[in-house]
């Protein structure tokens, strides 16, 4: 009697232990979408991210291509459902002239990449490439202006140049150089980082600057309200945010941006694919600082703008390692595991529950350059985990947020603990609750039990993204050794959903 006493006992506790994350869906009342931008891309003069990824020149024979773009990255970028790209830079931007990048090609000025590897720009690929290109891709052009080394006038006359319909000195010039229809761009970012390679300026300094650009910008568009995004906040530099909300009258301004990498250390940033556990963890911990960031920065948005005007724009974000050995360094080309698919899927569950205020961010950046989502090599391309996880976590865009309550279980490193589950959930237009999940615990597989009563569920399905080792990841000659498979991880039963997380997986479940 006793044994089966004691048996019992432990039989609760263990199932104590498994209960411990729990999830609560939320009312189903919430009335804002989780905007599509938040799946948004980023794509620099970096390395081989603009040239040899997106763009292999018109009179390729070799790589298809529709005007120089790559067939196969189109199609790849399609499927995410891309909606937005940002272009030139980065730090790129605050040098880059865009004159320099219109009219016939072999007339376009020569000029040194300074910041990327010291190589020579030929401006092949310029305005009317990108955003051509954009349109190719079903994605809003979202341009990055030059304060840096730039004026007001060349800012104004690129907004004219490519959103105004009328007759001026700038839409002539478009006409000339074969483009009648505006392309009518809504997102603009004024300046890139200005508290460093923009120009190392202060936040008292650049507010003001933005002001006196922010003022000419708007006036040129017949069809879109042009959106201003102010260049913004290092990680957890709040005072950056702070001043500008100050500074900068509410109705000047429409986004604020900010940038946060996961990087161990930047003066040593570890291998993208040879790393410890230890060296997991960091990055692990950098990534979910996210959550911290956004909170207080939303807090003092909420302070200077009350009616929730402005949006918060994390237009940098990724995993950030050292280059692959033998590749320049200037070049940032970096291979992409499964610690960056653990990024990817915490990241966006973090901007989904904020999208209160994350009304855009850019993943940084697309092909061949930091967290990407493509590599190529030549005529090869192949999809990396991050990609699948923008993939599956596509079916938020645009659909109505639902509120969670989470509690989860420790990942425990040594004397360190991170939580092991994230989340986030939405309904889309036809009805469907898509629930997304990471468990990022190397060592354990979690059970997540859901509580799903405020809704009407009968069925559940669902796709999993993991695979053996943290450092995982796809080569050219093993495309596919990390994708996703169908989940058969959950049942349904009465209003309670449970879910088995297997390590280092990102689930997303469909329910109706
Ligand atoms: O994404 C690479 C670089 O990181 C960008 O050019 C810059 O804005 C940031 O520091």
């Amino acid at each position: 009697m006793k044994r089966t006493l004691c048996y019992l006992f432990f039989l609760l506790l263990a199932n104590a232990s498994i209960a411990q994350n729990t999830i609560v869906l939320g009312e189903d009342s919430v009335t804002h979408k989780i905007d599509r931008n938040i799946y948004g891309h980023f794509a620099e003069h970096l390395g081989k991210c603009i040239y040899e990824g997106f763009y292999v020149g018109e009179r390729n024979k070799k790589i298809p291509n529709t005007n120089g773009v790559r067939n196969d990255v189109v199609a790849a970028l399609k499927k995410l459902k891309i909606p937005n790209l940002r272009w030139p830079g980065g730090c790129f931007a605050d040098t880059y002239h865009w004159k320099d990048g219109i009219g016939p090609k072999d007339k376009r000025p020569t000029i040194v990449n300074a910041w990327w590897g010291g190589v020579t720009e030929d401006n092949s690929f310029g305005t009317h490439d990108f955003l051509n290109m954009c349109e190719l891709l079903g994605a809003e052009p979202y341009l990055a202006a030059n304060i840096g080394t730039g004026t007001p006038q060349e800012l104004i006359d690129w907004v004219q140049y490519v959103s105004f319909a009328g007759e001026s000195p700038m839409s002539k010039l478009r006409r000339q150089n074969g483009r009648d229809k505006p392309w009518n761009v809504r997102f603009w970012g004024v300046g890139n980082e200005a508290w460093g390679c923009g120009g190392n300026m202060r936040p008292e300094y650049y507010a003001d600057e933005y002001r006196k650009y922010a003022t000419f910008m708007t006036g040129w568009s017949n069809s879109n309200k042009i959106y201003r995004i102010a260049a913004g906040a290092n990680s957890a530099n709040y005072n950056w945010t702070e001043t500008l909300l100050k500074v900068i009258p509410n109705e000047m301004i429409e986004g604020i941006g900010l940038h946060h990498y996961a990087v161990i250390d930047w003066s040593k940033k570890g291998s993208a694919t040879d790393f410890t556990e230890q060296e997991y963890f960091t990055t692990m911990k950098r990534a979910l600082q996210m959550d911290e960031i956004i909170t207080k920065n939303e807090a003092l948005m909420d302070k200077y703008d009350r009616k929730q005007k402005i949006g918060l724009i994390v237009d940098e974000w990724g995993g950030w390692y050292e280059v692959e050995p033998g590749t320049n360094p200037g070049f940032l080309y970096q291979q992409n595991t499964m610690r960056d698919a653990m990024i990817a899927g915490t990241t966006l569950d973090i901007f989904n529950n904020h999208s209160r205020r994350v009304r855009m961010a850019n993943l940084a950046q697309t092909i061949n350059v930091l967290q990407a989502v493509i590599l190529t090599d030549q005529e090869k391309m192949i999809l990396t985990p991050t990609y699948h996880v923008m993939e599956m976590y596509k079916v938020h865009q645009d659909a109505r947020f639902i509120p969670i309550t989470l509690k989860s279980d420790d990942y425990v490193n040594g004397k360190e603990k991170l939580p092991a589950v994230s989340a986030s959930a939405s309904k889309d237009s036809l009805g469907l609750t898509h629930i997304s999940l990471v468990n990022i615990d190397p060592n354990k597989s979690h059970t997540v039990t859901i509580d799903v009563t405020k809704y009407k569920l009968n069925n559940v399905t669902g796709r999993l993204l993991t695979s053996e080792n943290v450092n995982d990841h796809n080569t050219f000659l093993n495309p596919n050794r990390v994708a996703p498979t169908v989940f058969a991880g959950a049942s349904l039963k009465a209003n309670t959903l449970t879910v088995k997380l297997p390590p280092i997986a990102v689930v997303v479940l469909e329910l109706k």
